[in-house]
């Protein structure tokens, strides 16, 4: 088989690396890719938004299967556009993407599913929305509807905040046309947890749970990121509560999803809040999670293809997943000043040695070849160091060590992930 894989980041190099194990696979392309997807398939200078050129060049390759990383091209409609053209592609249509695409329509299925998620009221202008702040009690979760690059959810502590972010999405428009419409949610507390699964219209296939750190810095503090580790599996996640999530959030909303017509293909990523009374949902995503996936596919036995062709032809029934028992630590290497501003070009040495510790693998993220076939910086978050260990404290330290091999100039990584899991604080 020849498999494209759309987009360039950490996530697209793990899935590369996953495929490229799949004894379906003969040859695999990626578009745009980075300086690590260039060692295991070839890259070809399309951007993952660009969907027109991406089914061209579907078309013109002959692929059999082509894999989308990111949600920009899956709300945008890749997979109709796909389809449309009769190629084989994994990922929900531009409808069902609208779990990721709109929190409203994603809150609507869950009511309809009888998921247990925040409460939440949906605006469409400042005044009613600022009604509302004043009727309620803060903290106040407000999220503009539409995708906002992970910074659509914001905090406010205090009526002063609430109004700021009110006024950044229907005044300044920060987020465009994805802050048009705005919902204000019950705030809920507790430990976070990602549930990814493999969908295909009625069958659920989960994968293992995994957990991702947000913020920049140690402690959780400091401004909020695309994620700055994971790891999988987690300890805080009960089996009855691992059951309850795929009995009473995915299952449901698959049928809820159904019963609108609409068939969801693809990974249904739910990110959970474990409260007191139970796992609630806070958003889907419609794709497989970065940096979770750095940390789920090292575990992973099986046949990463195999399940996504099943997806595609509505046999999930006949997949089973296998695990290895280790678990697996997640440290994100990123530039300095990330979040914020940051320089890039900066050569990357130390990754075959990283990579050459026991159970250690470097995804890599924002990375580019230089001209003469070194590694360069490309990004805010450049690679993610992976590793599998005996227990969480030998793949924690494995990670780390991974992590000290690497330097380049202004790098940082945060010192705590998976601290709790492995015993350490
Ligand atoms: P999201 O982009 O929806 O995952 O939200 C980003 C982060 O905001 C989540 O990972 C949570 O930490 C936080 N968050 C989202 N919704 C809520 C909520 N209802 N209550 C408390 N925190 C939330
Ligand atoms: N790690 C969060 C995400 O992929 O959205």
């Amino acid at each position: 088989m020849r498999v494209l894989i759309v987009g360039g980041g950490g996530r697209e190099h793990a899935l590369a690396w996953k495929i490229a194990q799949s004894p379906l696979v003969d040859e695999i392309w990626c578009a745009p890719g980075n300086a690590g997807t260039a060692s295991l398939a070839q890259n070809i200078e399309i951007k993952a938004e660009d969907i027109q050129a991406l089914a061209e060049l579907a078309e013109r390759k002959k692929m059999d299967l082509t894999v989308v990383g990111p949600e920009a091209p899956l709300v945008a409609g890749i997979v109709d556009l796909f389809r449309e053209r009769g190629l084989t592609v994994f990922g929900p249509s531009m409808e069902a993407a609208q779990m990721e695409g709109s929190k409203s329509f994603a809150k609507e299925i869950m009511l309809e599913g009888g998921v247990a998620t925040g409460r939440a009221e949906v605006f469409t202008d400042y005044d009613s929305a600022a009604a509302c702040i004043e009727a309620t009690g803060h903290p106040y979760v407000v999220k503009a509807d539409g995708l906002a690059a992970g910074k659509g959810v914001i905090i406010a502590q205090d009526d002063k905040a609430a109004y700021q972010a009110l006024k950044s999405c229907f005044i300044d428009r920060e987020f465009g046309t994805s802050g048009e419409k705005v919902l204000i949610e019950e705030y809920l507390e507790g430990p976070e947890v990602s549930i990814l699964a493999f969908v295909d219209g009625t069958h659920v296939l989960p994968m293992a749970p995994a957990q991702d750190y947000k913020r920049i810095d140690d402690g959780d503090s400091g401004p909020n990121t695309g994620g700055m580790g994971s790891y999988s599996p987690v300890p805080v996640l009960t089996p009855e509560d691992y059951a309850r999530a795929v009995n009473e959030v995915l299952y449901p909303t698959a049928l809820a999803l159904m019963k609108r017509g609409i068939h969801y293909k693809g990974i249904l990523y739910a990110g959970l809040m474990l409260t007191k009374d139970g796992p609630r949902v806070l958003e889907y995503n419609v794709r497989f999670g970065d940096p979770e996936i750095q940390a789920i596919l090292p575990r992973l036995r099986s046949d990463i293809v195999e399940a996504m062709l099943a997806v595609i032809e509505g046999k999930l029934e006949d997949v089973n997943l296998t695990w290895t028992h280790e678990p697996c630590v997640t440290v994100v290497v990123a530039s300095g000043g990330y979040p914020g501003g940051y320089e890039k070009g900066y050569p990357i040495s130390g990754l075959e040695e990283s990579n050459s510790i026991q159970g250690v693998t470097v995804f890599q993220a924002g990375t580019r070849l230089g001209n003469q076939g070194e590694v360069l910086t490309d990004g805010g978050r450049v690679l993610a160091v992976s590793a599998l260990g005996e227990d969480f404290a030998l793949a924690r330290e494995n990670a780390y060590l991974g992590a000290e091999k690497i330097s380049f100039q202004d790098m940082y990584y945060r010192r705590d992930i998976a601290a709790r899991a492995a015993g350490v604080t």
